[in-house]
């Protein structure tokens, strides 16, 4: 194994229909016209000496190292900024370059520090190669006169450090920050010798607007900025490419490590997702790995009320069996069900839904899909053909109107945020639709056209007020209606979004929305070219959260806007794998690749498959197994990788039915908030630890590949094995590409899927299958999956949760950019150092009337339940509006969300709670107590340790 090399071009990729040829070194090398002369260079195996030039940003022509000559033209000129050009004859090198380059180096390497041996770059240092490169042997100028050798270093960042006595001030992170990034939070400060690298106002990195995604420290050719762990570890001697762990952007990365040791987390360049950017989690946040909180040994205990006992693999995985057999013994069949994980792999996702059909013999397997984005699959499969999203995350680059609505990509979907926001720095257009002032409202070199600030729970008749401005005003694509959508649906939508009711004048009363915003938006999003929706868990999370997705689906087609690059409706899935999980199969009444489980051929392929027969009765959802537990009739669940105390709304509730239970299996990396009412916990792998597939919010298959050993000795996908196994119903896969096979074989849309195609191709988008080998970036091209486009009534329906003069105020949820879900991985993280506590926001007006201040600790109060947290007042929220994160377990603001849900789906309704906000002393009498149970709760009984050694 060695390091994946990737060759920096020096200048990005252009992308044009002409080509030019021109001779570099004696050689002809044809390139798209406006690629640059350094780039066409490399692309021939040329090597041109850089160093203020490279792959991901705009040449900047800076340090002239790169200087070639040209004939027929006066001069040097720089290789990185001149064009190359039909029958252009370029040589890199001459004498006169040579002198020019070694002088050229001679004065950055007088005002340099000469302690390569002891500098962590040392091996992997640019400036150490050019001198080398360039053959520069004596410095003429000694090291004596002015210099910034002792400029001072700044850790402030806990991830890396600046070290400006060794900044060349080539300015690729100011460069980087700005274009890959979007964040500018660099500058070249001061002038000349003076000139420096300056974050935020002349500040350190911590204090600075940096959202730490490191991009600046990718693009760093010297040691000036360098990540701690190189600092602490050293250079990486090989690398693995994997898949981001975290959000369904679906990162690459290379795990570059020593040993089993993971050195650093480098976004890779080709990887389709991300084309080599990243953000804080996925680059940094990966050392809870190796946190001391990890649970390395399976542990049982009689009661909730005793302490942990550690048990061998063997005893663990022979009581699950036992206790599951027991139950189905005295309680039936149905009486056990399993939860499949939205952070594991598709292999594993896979086996635990077929674990629940074809060794518990019922189909009670559902997923955390069910809280998130259960109404994306049910409103698009229904409106278009296919559960997912339709567009590669590529196509952005093609939009000219973006609708993004209930989404904060900025925090929640980082890296994919960036392109969004290099694509309206562009020109294109932005709409947003948020009861907050996100940060896409307005940022640095960003502003949207319009933003809807609407009162949380009235996204459906928002979206049919866009609607009704497109009928009514003449704005629908008649052409794309009437060659592509059922005709009949489409007259009878048409006719309901037109009614008055539907109209902004109607809708602005009650929305908070002002009927032109909502006429200019509607007309921006139909005449604007092509207009894409991006959206989140601010449109599902709803008792009409598929409503909602249908209508984005209706107004996508009335206006034409899908089956082509640049357009579509595209759901940002918030955990890693949440679309693997669904395609997997783990919903009760859908097998893997959304076939219902009452179709009798489809039944009939897995139990020809599985060699057992299968129940067609669809099984229980989440909701409706901890109904069945406190009814008395449903008593053994085995939980992969999910938190539910935490993440389920109604936490009193979930807690209620879980103590109801006779035994709980909880297998996570943490003994996390529903391991407190586990009988027996089995200890999880990270995604370092193991081999598989996520799938993105592309739908794009993407590798996960072991970097070292499960730390507990059995990844997920193992555990789930020995568990048929001890049921009596072996699975045998020596390795997870063999139960890709399988899926393969059993899923229309993954026949064409293997592990030897996404080693050679990095990764495919499903459906892949004989008419599309490669996979499919852009549905729905040419005709809808399920033929005609299917036009749905969507009836805006107030939500039954209301405000009234005990619970005046509607509370809403979301994400932080540092923090990941319950936090279980990145509150063990640095991370904390940006967001240690969930807070409330509240606007100023609403926390004037009840005379809180800054930081002031508030009670969060609903009809369900009470927390209490510290406040932060802003204007982000709307006065009426509050917003709270959900990243901490001793704040739990799922303790206040209601029992209310999705008509179609059960998801539960997070983003619309009645509450009531008044001052308090400090947390509620549970939170006290939060900490001494849980400590009481996770006791170990471990056996006597023998004396610490002297
Ligand atoms: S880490 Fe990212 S946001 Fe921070 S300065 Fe570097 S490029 Fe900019
Ligand atoms: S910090 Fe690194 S990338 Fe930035 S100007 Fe200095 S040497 Fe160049
Ligand atoms: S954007 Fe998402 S997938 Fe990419 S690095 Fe960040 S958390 Fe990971
Ligand atoms: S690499 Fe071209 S001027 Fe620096």
């Amino acid at each position: 194994m060695s390091l994946v090399s990737e060759i920096d071009y020096g200048t990005p990729e252009v992308k044009a229909e002409k080509a030019v040829t021109l001779s570099i070194d004696g050689f002809a090398v044809t390139v798209p016209e406006g690629t640059s002369i350094m780039r066409a260079a490399m692309e021939a195996g040329i090597q041109v000496p850089k160093l203020c030039a490279y792959d991901m940003v705009d040449a900047f022509g800076s340090c002239r190292l790169c200087l070639v000559e040209i004939e027929g033209r006066q001069g040097t000129p720089a290789s990185c900024t001149t064009p190359a050009a039909q029958g252009m004859v370029v040589t890199t090198q001459t004498e006169r370059l040579k002198r020019l380059r070694r002088n050229v180096m001679e004065l950055y390497i007088s005002d340099h520090p000469l302690d390569c041996l002891t500098c962590p770059a040392n091996g992997n240092c640019e400036l150490q190669d050019m001198a080398g490169a360039v053959g520069l042997r004596e410095v003429r100028y000694g090291y004596a006169g002015a210099n910034h050798l002792k400029a001072e270093k700044d850790p402030s960042n806990p991830y890396f450090t600046f070290d400006p006595s060794k900044c060349i001030v080539c300015s690729r992170c100011v460069r980087a920050c700005e274009q890959v990034q979007g964040t500018f939070a660099l500058t070249i400060d001061g002038r000349g010798f003076a000139s420096h690298v300056a974050a935020g106002m002349d500040e350190p990195f911590l204090g600075s607007e940096c959202v730490s995604c490191g991009a600046c420290v990718q693009a760093c050719p010297t040691a000036t900025l360098i990540e701690k762990s190189v600092i602490e570890t050293g250079q990486p001697e090989h690398s693995v490419v994997t898949t981001c762990a975290y959000c369904g952007v679906g990162c690459s990365f290379k795990a570059e490590m020593r040993g089993n040791e993971v050195v650093r987390m480098v976004p890779w360049k080709d990887g389709k997702a991300n084309h080599g950017h990243s953000c804080v989690k996925g680059r940094f946040a990966w050392g809870y790995t190796n946190h001391r909180d990890r649970i390395l040994k399976p542990m049982m205990r009689e009661k909730i009320s005793d302490p942990w006992r550690e048990v061998t693999w063997e005893e663990a995985i022979g009581r699950v069996a036992s206790e599951f057999k027991r139950i189905q013994d005295e309680s039936g069949k149905g009486a056990i069900g399993g939860i499949t994980s939205s952070r594991c792999t598709n292999e594993e996702t896979y086996l635990v839904q077929k674990l629940v059909r074809a060794v518990f013999g019922n189909n009670n397997t559902d997923t955390c899909a069910r809280v998130c984005h259960s109404p994306t699959g049910y409103g698009l499969s229904r409106t278009f053909g296919t559960s997912a999203g339709t567009q590669d995350f590529d196509s952005v680059d093609e939009a000219d109107v973006m609708i993004v609505i209930g989404a904060n990509p900025t925090d929640a979907h980082p890296v994919f945020a960036s392109r969004m926001k290099k694509r309206l720095r562009e020109g294109a257009k932005l709409i947003v639709v948020d009861p907050r002032r996100t940060d896409l409202v307005r940022s640095p070199h960003v502003e949207a056209a319009y933003h809807l600030p609407l009162r949380p729970g009235t996204n459906v008749a928002i979206l049919n007020a866009l609607a009704h401005v497109v009928v009514t005003e003449g704005l629908v694509d008649r052409a794309f209606v009437d060659e592509r959508c059922e005709s009949e649906a489409f007259a009878d939508w048409a006719e309901f979004v037109a009614r008055p009711e539907n109209g902004p004048d109607a809708v602005a009363a009650y929305s908070g929305v002002a009927a032109e915003t909502i006429r200019a938006a509607a007309r921006l999003y139909a005449t604007g070219g092509n207009g894409a929706i991006y959206y989140g868990l601010g449109v599902t999370e709803h008792s009409q959260g598929t409503t909602a997705v249908m209508a984005m689906a209706n107004l996508a087609m009335a206006t034409g806007n899908i089956g082509r690059r640049g357009v579509g409706v595209n759901p940002l899935r918030g955990q890693n794998n949440v679309q693997g999980s669904c395609d997997m199969g783990s919903f009760p009444h859908e097998l893997p690749g959304y076939r219902h489980i009452s179709d009798a051929a489809t039944r009939a392929l897995f139990e020809k498959e599985w060699g057992v027969a299968l129940d067609p009765e669809p099984g229980l959802r989440i909701p409706n197994m901890f109904d069945a537990a406190l009814d008395g009739s449903f008593k053994g669940l085995y939980v992969q990788g999910e938190d539910i105390v935490q993440s389920d709304p109604d936490s009193t509730h979930v807690i209620a039915a879980l103590e109801a239970m006779e035994c709980v299996v909880v297998q996570d990396l943490f003994l996390n908030e529903t391991a407190n009412y586990a009988h027996i916990f089995l200890p999880g792998s990270t995604f370092l630890e193991k081999d598989g597939t996520f799938t993105n919010a592309e739908r794009r298959i993407g590798r996960v590949r072991k970097v070292m050993p499960p730390r507990a000795g059995m990844a997920d996908w193992e555990v789930t094995l020995a568990i048929a196994k001890a049921m009596g119903v072996p699975m045998d896969y020596a390795h997870p590409s063999e139960i890709m096979d399988e899926i393969a074989r059993l899923t229309p849309t993954f026949t064409g899927v293997t592990y030897e195609k996404l080693d050679r191709l990095g990764s495919v988008q499903w459906p892949c299958n004989e008419k599309a080998p490669e996979g499919t970036p852009i549905m729905h091209i040419g005709g809808f999956v399920r033929g005609r486009g299917n036009f749905y009534i969507t009836e805006y329906v107030p939500t039954e949760e209301k405000t009234g003069p005990r619970f005046p105020l509607l509370l809403t949820t979301g994400r932080i950019l540092s923090q990941y879900n319950v936090g279980a991985q990145t509150r063990r993280t640095e991370n904390v150092v940006w967001h240690d506590e969930d807070r409330l926001e509240i606007h100023p007006h609403d926390a004037e009337q009840r005379g809180i201040r800054e930081g002031d600790w508030v009670r969060l109060e609903s009809r369900v339940g009470a927390t209490s947290l510290r406040a932060h007042i802003t204007e982000r929220v709307a006065p009426g509006v509050v917003y709270t994160t959900f990243h901490h377990p001793n704040t739990q603001a799922n303790v206040v969300t209601t029992e209310y849900s999705d008509w179609a789906t059960n998801c539960p309704e997070y983003k619309v709670t009645a509450v009531q906000i008044s001052p308090s002393n400090g947390p509620t009498e549970w939170q006290k107590d939060y900490e001494d149970h849980a400590r009481k709760s996770r006791r170990i009984a471990r056996p006597p340790m023998a004396p610490a050694a002297e």
